[in-house]
Parts: structure tokens; sequence; C-alpha cells
């Protein structure tokens, strides 16, 4: 299967990233996960890419966004949260698509505990962000861009 033609760019959220703004401010921020979809279809338009936003707490979940967006997106941003660390499952579905993949992670993984360091989806990722905070996100979509412009 060849990606769709088109300028879509789903960006899926892992396990956790809904309470975002509540949920340990002093390392994933104040921004919510709807002030990061605001911004990232404002950003979006900006760029000519139609943008929309998933989030899951269930690795199944996830698997079937990924699966969903083959068929719609041409390239994806994912923050599999927790689930980086752990799963195979996400990496094969993410093997499963052809267009590109960035990882992003709102914190700076390698600076915490070991179990952080090591990513599954970064087998699969084409480039990955982690540290700059929720602009993490925006700077992916600026990468998306580019790589859509060259794919
Ligand atoms: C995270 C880092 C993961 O280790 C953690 O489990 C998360 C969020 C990040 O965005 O920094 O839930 O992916």
């Amino acid at each position: 299967m060849t990606r769709p033609e088109n300028h879509t760019v789903h960006i899926l959220n892992g396990p956790n990233l809904n309470l975002l703004g509540k949920r340990e401010p002093g390392i994933y921020g104040a921004r919510t996960l709807a002030d990061i979809e605001t911004d990232s279809i404002a950003l979006g338009r900006d760029l000519g890419l139609e943008v929309a936003l998933f989030q899951s707490n269930h690795e199944g979940g996830i698997v079937d966004q990924i699966q969903a967006a083959r068929e719609v997106a041409a390239g994806l941003i994912i923050n599999p949260a927790a689930y980086t660390h752990t799963s195979v499952a996400i990496l094969d579905a993410l093997n499963m698509f052809d267009g590109p993949v960035i990882e992003v992670h709102i914190s700076q993984v390698h600076k915490r505990e070991s179990f952080r360091h090591h990513s599954y989806v970064s087998l699969r990722a084409d480039a990955v962000i982690a540290g700059c905070g929720t602009q993490g996100y925006m700077l992916a979509l600026r990468h998306m861009a580019e790589l859509l412009k060259t794919a």
C-alpha cells in the first residue's frame, strides 16, 4: 500500500497524555492536550497541512489509530508515552505505515530513569524530538512539512 497523496498529518498520543496540564507539570508543563490541538491545527494551516489529533490510554487503541491512518494520513507524529518503552505492537503497526513518522517526547527521556532510554518506536521513526516540552509537537510539524515536500 502506498501512502495517501495528501497533506494530512495525524498526531497520536498515548496513555496519560489526556491529563497534560494536570499531570506532573514540573515535567510535562502547563499546556493541555486541547491547547496542543488548537496550536497544531493553526500551525498546520500555515504550513499547508491538515492536522488531526488523537489520544488513547490503550495500546490496542493506538494500534487501531495507526492502522486507520494508513488509509488517510500522509505522515504521523506520535508520542506513544509509556508504550514507547514496551510496545512491539505499536512498532509493528508503524512498520505498516508508509509515510514519514516522527516520534515526540515532551520530556528529555534520556535524562530520566533508565527504563525510558529505550524506545521500540525509534526503530521506525524518521526523526525523534525529546526534551523540547510541548513545543516539540510544533517542531515535529515543521519537520513533517519539509519531509512531505520532498517525499
Ligand atoms: C513521554 C515520556 C514517557 O517516558 C512517559 O511514559 C510519558 C510521556 C514524554 O512525552 O516525555 O508518558 O512520552
